[in-house]
């Protein structure tokens, strides 16, 4: 399963990349706001810093705008994925851009039913919101578990990309679940390493091995 960062903060990204395990970015406009930069510059950067898709948000909803923004972020490095909300006009955009060759991130999925209408517009990313129904007491990982299944039912190619990841546990249900890719906050990245008894596991082992005296160089 890929691991993208959900964030356009320079800084974050680049303290995890020697880590190996970061293989894409996922920005949207309440991102970039928070970054308080500008958003073509911080695409840019980001471009460089990560071979993997990077997603960049259109933030017109008419068709004729999204067309234009879209040619501006999809023109910033070969690796911008152009991500557009799944509206007739999204969709529509989608269909047109993916028939350019250009990659695109269907994102504010909340249904299976849309998520079949961004497959059947060639998006090369569903973004479907786990975080968000969960926090309506709706199954988020639950959709995520039917849009895998409707994928594999008719052979879509679209990736199943889980976001509004809120824990570890969103992140091994949808690995359990065949997602192609989640977008985790880096505090998760953080997380997915840790558990007391690995710290205690190492801090036993060591000890053990500080009574011998002995060392490996
Ligand atoms: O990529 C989408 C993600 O940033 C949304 O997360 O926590 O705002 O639901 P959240």
């Amino acid at each position: 399963m890929k691991i993208f960062l959900d964030t356009a903060d320079i800084d974050q990204i680049t303290s995890l990349m020697p880590s190996q395990m970061v293989d894409g970015v996922t920005t949207n406009p309440s991102l970039i706001a928070k970054s308080g930069r500008d958003i073509k510059q911080t695409i840019a950067e980001i471009c460089t810093i990560v071979p993997g898709p990077v997603s960049a948000e259109v933030t017109a909803t008419d068709l004729a705008t999204m067309r234009k923004e879209a040619d501006v972020l999809s023109a910033i490095a070969d690796n911008v994925a152009v991500k557009v909300p799944l509206t007739p006009d999204g969709l529509q955009l989608c269909a047109e851009l993916s028939a350019q060759g250009i990659m695109v991130n269907v994102t504010l999925c909340f249904t299976a039913g849309q998520a079949l209408l961004a497959a059947k517009a060639g998006a090369r990313f569903i973004s479907p919101f786990v975080g968000r129904l969960d926090d309506l007491g709706q199954d988020g990982m639950g959709l995520i578990s039917d849009i895998v299944d409707i994928y594999s039912n008719y052979d879509f190619a679209t990736e199943v990309l889980v976001a509004s990841v809120r824990s570890t546990q969103h992140v091994t249900d949808a690995a359990i679940m065949g997602a192609d890719v989640v977008t985790i906050p880096p505090a998760i990245l953080g997380q997915l390493y840790k558990h007391p008894l690995t710290d205690k596991g190492l801090d036993a082992f060591l000890a053990d091995w500080q009574k011998t005296g002995q060392s490996i160089l």
